[in-house]
């Protein structure tokens, strides 16, 4: 019979698409809330899960008693979390209640070789404590590095895939051309979930770096216009303007800058190979199965963006005649227009 999985984590956005591909698995799926009232905006969420199956359980991750009665009553063999940055090192009282094979809240960079700034810095550092701690503790583990989600990489908005890629002005990091993996929700989920069933990947690093998927920001420029069959002005968002956008220290929006800086200007996700005895590469675990492509990815935000506009939630802005010459942001532009700031 295929392990009891717990979720922690499932309400948020990474969590729901792990919650979504452990219920359509063989996997009984359990749910870690925390007590208390839910949020009426999570309500939903949860009511969904149950239908498909969820247990709901309720109890604090960073109580380590509680934890341990969890895990032994449920009889639970693999513990996937999703929780998000702010509680990060919380999973350090989690891994001394378990024995069961863990995913921690990773879902994006090798935080050992990504670099960011600060304050994507500090966020990288307590992921690379819990890395280290969990190694420490002897707790079969698997890292997830699935890289960025399939969507237009705002870098002041850490849920990106919640909005359509812009119409009026399109973000361009310095000359635009370093690259980044970009996965689907879905695949992040369905692929974490083969992981979990797979030998291979214990004690490892699975990188999510699909080579259909490794577009430049350029390239995801062409593509949404060639989506929507309009040209779109594109603005050059500086170096500087990303780094001084960061120093400003506003949670999340600087965390979001320091790892835009990082995948659009270093190039963290693909200035190294993988080559370490604990790194693995999804495709050659699965050569056999594809990632969603970015071309359906972005056509999912054409329909988005067409609904927008039967329900008169969105107006088209006008076409404009003239191509936006490429200009740099300073720091100060970041609350307003872009066609403001190339004014200054
Ligand atoms: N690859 C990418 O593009 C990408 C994008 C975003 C995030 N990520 C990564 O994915 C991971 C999850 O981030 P996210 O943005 O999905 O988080 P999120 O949307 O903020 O959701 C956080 C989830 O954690 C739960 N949670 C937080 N603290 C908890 C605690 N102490 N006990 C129990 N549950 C707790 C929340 O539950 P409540 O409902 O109770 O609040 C919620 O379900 C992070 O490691 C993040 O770095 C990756």
């Amino acid at each position: 019979m295929a392990g009891r999985v717990l979720i922690i984590g499932a309400t948020g956005f990474i969590g729901k698409f792990i919650a979504e591909a452990s219920l359509a698995s063989p996997h009984p799926t359990y749910l870690l809330l925390r007590p208390g009232p839910l949020l009426p905006s999570k309500d939903p969420i949860i009511k969904a899960f149950q239908l498909k199956g969820a247990i709901l359980i309720q109890g604090e991750m960073n109580n380590k008693n509680s934890m341990e009665k969890i895990l032994k009553d449920y009889e639970i063999d693999i513990v996937i979390s999703a929780i998000g940055p702010e509680s990060l090192l919380d999973q350090l009282i989690l891994v001394e209640a378990m024995k069961s094979r863990f995913l921690a809240s990773e879902f994006g960079h090798d935080v050992e070789r990504a670099d960011p700034v600060e304050p994507g810095l500090t966020m990288y550092k307590e992921k690379r404590m819990v890395r280290r701690v969990v190694k420490e503790s002897g707790v079969p583990y698997t890292n997830i590095c699935c890289n960025s989600i399939a969507s237009w990489p705002y870098y002041d908005n850490c849920h990106p895939s919640h909005l359509p890629p812009p119409l009026d002005y399109l973000h361009i990091y310095a000359h635009g051309n370093v690259k980044a993996y970009f996965v689907d929700g879905n695949d992040i989920g369905k692929f974490t979930m083969k992981v979990i069933d797979d030998d291979r990947t214990v004690n490892k690093t699975v990188h999510f770096r699909p080579s259909s998927n490794c577009f430049s920001i350029n390239e995801l420029a062409s593509l949404w216009e060639n989506k929507i069959g309009r040209t779109i002005p594109r603005v050059i968002i500086s170096e500087d303007h990303l780094l001084a956008v960061a120093a400003e220290n506003r949670i999340p929006q600087s965390i979001v800058a320091s790892f835009t800086h990082d995948i659009f200007i270093k190039g963290c996700q693909v200035n190294f190979d993988i080559d370490g005895p604990d790194d693995v590469e999804i495709s050659t675990l699965y050569p056999d199965e594809a990632f969603r492509s970015l071309e359906d990815c972005f056509e999912d935000f054409a329909l988005m963006v067409d609904d927008k506009i039967q329900r008169g939630k969105l107006k088209l802005p006008a076409q404009k005649s003239v191509v936006e010459e490429a200009v740099p942001m300073t720091a100060s532009c970041g609350e307003e227009t872009p066609q403001k700031c190339s004014k200054i």
